[in-house]
């Protein structure tokens, strides 16, 4: 395919990078209506469960699928374009386009070929020197400038759902549902990651690869957590995975006898200090080199060390890990149960959400229940239910074969990757019920003796120390919410009681009929449990009145539940 140069030369004129060979019109216009298929039929969409005809993907397989669209693909700020079309036709000059959306200022733009990027680069210009004077690194993020003058006033901004929904949209959203089932699928569409959010999760690892590989070639760098796990909701962070697995040695074989090279490598006193040396040098170039890698801290005191910055581009708050293989099966089991029963999803989203609009969970560390520790907990609900809706760790780990194994420093993680080994129970209980029971089962649980365990899908007794005890799946001897108080947990039950309350009571739907037109909204089911705390409303008030006396918690929530309970039912009466 060759361009003609009457349009190469058109094209010359309206854009800075340009270059005069590979494609004609006839397949610009193929790839327009490429694109626009897709968009037709891709965006908007959300990622549910990603399915192959025979059955369930493995993450491993997806993963590795999105790894290389990203490779294929690049981020474009798009500051002083035209239009969309011209945009397009001139990317089309270097490769035949896949697929390409727009957010805000910036595209994301996946040819068909990787080697369509190189030519790309071939005809990128390196920023004029003007005031200041440019590091010479050279990424996927790219500029798109218009050398003509241009009236941008009209253009479109095209929006990329990176934030869930305003809470009382949200609520207002699910009080116009006819059921709490409904109302639970309702804000799991809302807000779990598209398809667009995942797409630029998956590119924004591969441009840090690029900054990373000059110095570790082998390296990949991978999404883990809530970002590729199934219960990512929009806007939560992007968690990395440096991987270095390819020259770490730790499966060479030496030769018994004769000669042989090695490699000269520098030596640290321990993993863990390398792992620290490796982080604080890629944070360097990442800061002093990343484009659009901005406010960049290294944490590298933690137990799991780590480099946390902004990727202003994408807007994403990023942790980059190295050494951080038992995550990566912790993600990996996540997503395995999310694509077991779609319940498991919706419960999550639904748990996450009221524990977010109740303040349980928090987006900066702290004394509070963190999202992984309340995944766990309701994955150990599940595993309770009767009959169990999904199985046991133990249970998935027997199913094992010998592809599965998997031992990370002395921990077995081993577990069967294979969904259709996986018989499951036949229980048909609703979204409804389970939410009730949710609120039910941790309103009453035992956290003085007991702790949580979806390794063996049953209650162990706790050991001394912390108020909340969940073991860590993998490193069995760690508790995964080590840093939750009391205060904290008490929060969280009493939550789970004027919930299981509160949800029993607004549990039907009002009827529609008799407004004659006005959109009157009447709150109930779910929606109810998004507003604040009625309990911790009046405590409030009777704290700053300090004339109550201090009664135990429990007993002080039972009384107002007690108490909200008759007021109802004289309300109903009435
Ligand atoms: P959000 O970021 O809050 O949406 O959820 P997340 O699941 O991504 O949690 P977070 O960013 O805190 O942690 C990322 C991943 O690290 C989790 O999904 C887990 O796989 C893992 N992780 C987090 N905390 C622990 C822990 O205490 N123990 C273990 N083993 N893994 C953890
Ligand atoms: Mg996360």
């Amino acid at each position: 395919m060759r361009i003609s140069p009457s349009f190469g030369s058109a094209m010359a004129s309206f854009f800075k990078m340009c270059r005069l060979h590979t494609i004609g019109r006839g397949s610009v216009v193929k790839c327009l209506q490429k694109v626009d298929t897709f968009l037709h039929r891709n965006i908007g969409t959300n990622v549910v469960a990603v399915q192959e005809k025979n059955g369930f993907k493995s993450l491993y397989a997806v993963q590795a699928e999105r790894q290389e669209q990203a490779e294929r693909s690049v981020l474009i700020s798009c500051h002083s374009m035209t239009n969309e079309k011209r945009f397009l036709e001139y990317l089309a000059n270097y490769g035949d386009i896949q697929k390409y959306f727009f957010y805000g200022i910036y595209a994301v733009v996946e040819f068909a070929n990787k080697e369509s990027i190189a030519s790309l680069f071939e005809g990128t210009a390196i920023p004029g020197i003007g005031m200041e004077t440019m590091m010479p690194f050279k990424s996927r993020l790219l500029s798109m400038r218009n050398l003509d003058s241009v009236d941008l006033r009209n253009q479109p901004k095209k929006r990329l759902a990176q934030q869930s929904i305003p809470i009382n949209e949200l609520i207002q959203r699910l009080s116009k549902e006819e059921s709490i089932d409904q109302q639970i699928t309702s804000l799991t569409e809302a807000h779990q990651l598209t398809e667009e959010s995942c797409r630029l999760r998956f590119l924004v690892c591969s441009l840090l690869k690029d900054i990373v590989a000059p110095f570790f070639p082998e390296c990949t760098i991978k999404p883990f957590g809530s970002s590729v796990n199934g219960f990512g909701k929009l806007g939560c962070d992007l968690d990395m995975f440096l991987d270095l697995d390819g020259i770490s040695g730790k499966n060479a074989t030496m030769p018994k006898s004769g000669l042989f090279l090695e490699y000269q490598m520098k030596a640290a006193k321990s993993e863990r200090i390398v792992t620290q040396n490796i982080l604080s040098g890629i944070g360097t170039c990442m800061d002093l080199f990343g484009p659009g890698c901005v406010g960049l801290h290294k944490i590298l005191d933690a137990r799991c060390p780590l480099v946390r910055f902004t990727h202003q581009p994408s807007g994403f708050q990023c942790d980059l890990t190295a050494n951080n293989r038992v995550a990566m099966k912790s993600t990996e089991l996540l997503y395995l149960y999310g694509e077991l029963d779609p319940r498991v999803r919706h419960l999550v989203f639904t748990v996450r959400c009221w524990a977010q609009a109740q303040g349980i969970t928090k987006s900066i560390p702290g004394a509070w229940i963190s999202n992984f520790s309340l995944t766990v907990m309701v994955l150990f609900f599940l595993q309770r239910r009767n009959p169990p809706i999904i199985p046991t760790l133990e249970h998935l780990r027997d199913l094992a074969g010998p592809e599965d194994k998997s031992v990370i420093e002395d921990n077995d993680c081993t577990f069967v990757s294979d969904f259709s080994k996986i018989q499951l129970e036949s229980n048909t209980e609703t979204l409804e019920q389970l939410l009730c029971e949710f609120f039910e089962f941790y309103a009453s649980f035992s956290f003085q003796t007991l702790s949580i365990n979806i390794r063996k899908g049953r209650e162990q007794n706790k050991p001394v120390g912390d108020p909340l005890h969940i073991q860590n799946p993998f490193e069995t001897t760690l508790n995964v919410s080590k840093n939750v108080n009391t205060t904290q947990l008490g929060r969280f039950v009493a939550l789970c009681q004027e919930s299981s309350w509160l949800i029993q009571q607004n549990k039907t739907a009002p009827s529609r009929g008799g407004t004659e037109g006005k959109a009157t909204i009447t709150l109930w089911g779910v929606s109810n449990l998004l507003l604040p705390s009625q309990i911790e409303e009046v405590k409030r008030k009777q704290n700053s009145s300090k004339k109550q006396k201090f009664e135990p918690t429990n007993q002080w929530i039972k009384d107002m539940l007690k108490s909200m309970k008759a007021t109802n039912n004289q309300q109903n009466q009435s």
